[in-house]
């Protein structure tokens, strides 16, 4: 049977949009992937149509692929079947809205929205119209991350009652930012939580959270968040958030029936100094019989340690690959095709109400150190002009 293809229409033509397409290009037949497949059939940057023209001369997609100088040409574009948004976080409601609007499925990069509210609307809307909504935790697709899911699921470290996960890149932000960059423009939403707590988060919602069955999972009951300021624009440098679940995974039988979990984000140190990995692990997942380390970063780990209880066995590691040179957003992709093919309008391994709660955290983290962007980006009215 022929594979299912989708087509991609891309919205923005900045770092992530360019890595993305390159996986979205490459043979789906090395990762195994022979269901579906993936064309690129139009790009739009906000700034001209030559911008996007060059984006896809740059990137090698085939033609035809049209090329527009606006985002609002984008999805009216007859030939998409689903867009991939990957402008700064202050932007996802309103770019998601237009293409939710306009009849198309999407693909958002994360953090999803600025805040929750905004998530909620952007998952009613797609309800309502019968659209497909994705938040790009790519992550989660990795072989990796599956592979971590079911060792939980199937007790291998016993009852899991504690998670630290950190994703941490100690530039110097003086330096590498300055005070416009979306990294650190509260302008733009950006900030430590947002860009990279929300892996942070990732790693202790799908291991605490998203493993245990649906019914069964609970938002968190607290949730305590330290926030450090950057002095130049009042984006959060650093953020922790430390959390407890009232459950724990993945039989939910544990006394107390507490599992607690840290998640943290800074852009002054390093999760790994030396970048060889020599600070290992990334994120640490413990249980009662034992504990499954991962190697970062955060968002794109090659490697994970089980550690048995002393007596119970050997420490078992397992690295990954990334196929065709890939960079690992293809798993994601696939996803979505597979989802548009089965008439879905959710991925399980991401749903709406589970990115909704994440939402919540954050909001939370934020209200508690009075964290505010600019009113614009916060709104939930759409349209409103950036
Ligand atoms: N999954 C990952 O690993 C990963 C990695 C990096 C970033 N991200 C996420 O991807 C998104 C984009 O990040 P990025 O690093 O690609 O950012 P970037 O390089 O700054 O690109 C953002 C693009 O958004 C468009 N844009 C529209 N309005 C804008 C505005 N007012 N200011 C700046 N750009 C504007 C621009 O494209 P046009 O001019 O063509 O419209 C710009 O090139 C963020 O949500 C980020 O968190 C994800």
């Amino acid at each position: 049977m022929a594979p299912y293809n989708v087509r991609w229409g891309i919205l923005a033509t900045g770092y992530i949009a360019e890595v993305f397409v390159r996986d979205l290009l490459r043979d789906p037949a090395a990762r195994s992937a022979s269901d579906i497949s993936h064309t690129v059939v139009a790009v739009s940057s906000s700034s001209s149509s030559s911008r996007a023209e060059k984006f896809i001369s740059e990137t090698g997609i085939p033609t035809p692929c049209a090329a527009y100088g606006s985002y609002e040409a984008l999805v009216a574009d007859p030939d998409v079947d689903v867009i991939y948004v990957a402008t700064p976080h202050s932007h996802h409601f309103q770019n998601v809205m237009l293409a939710l609007e306009a009849g198309k499925n999407v693909l958002c990069e994360k953090a999803f929205t600025v805040n929750a509210a905004q998530t909620r609307i952007l998952v009613e809307t797609a309800r309502s119209k019968n659209l497909f909504l994705m938040e790009a935790v790519w992550t989660r697709y990795f072989p990796l991350s599956i592979e971590v899911r079911e060792l939980i699921k199937a007790g291998a470290i016993g009852e899991v009652l504690r998670v630290s996960a950190d994703l941490s890149f100690g530039d110097n932000p003086e330096e590498k930012f300055g005070t416009e960059h979306r990294m650190i423009n509260k302008d733009l939403a950006g900030g430590a939580l947002l860009d990279l707590g929300i892996y942070s988060l990732t790693w202790v919602f799908q291991t605490l959270y998203h493993t245990l069955p649906k019914d069964a999972r609970k938002p968190p009951s607290r949730v305590s968040a330290h926030i450090t300021p950057y002095h130049l624009t009042g984006a959060d440098e650093a953020t922790t958030i430390l959390l407890s679940f009232p459950t724990t995974t993945p039989s939910n039988s544990e006394h107390p029936g507490e599992s607690q979990a840290i998640a943290s984000a800074h852009l002054r140190v390093w999760t790994d100094p030396d970048e060889k990995n020599s600070a290992r692990p990334a994120i640490r997942i413990q249980g009662t019989k034992g504990e499954i380390q991962v190697d970062g970063p955060a968002f794109q780990p090659e490697a994970y340690r089980l550690i048995p209880l002393k007596g119970e066995g050997e420490v078992r590691e397992k690295k990954f690959t990334f196929p065709d040179d890939g960079r690992g957003m293809y798993w994601e992709a696939d996803e979505v095709a597979r989802c548009l093919r089965d008439g879905k309008l959710e991925s399980e391994t991401l749903d709406w109400e589970e990115s909704i709660v994440i939402m919540e955290v954050m909001d939370e983290a934020r209200r508690q150190n009075g964290l505010t962007y600019p009113e614009k980006i916060e709104s939930t009215v759409y349209p409103t002009q950036l």
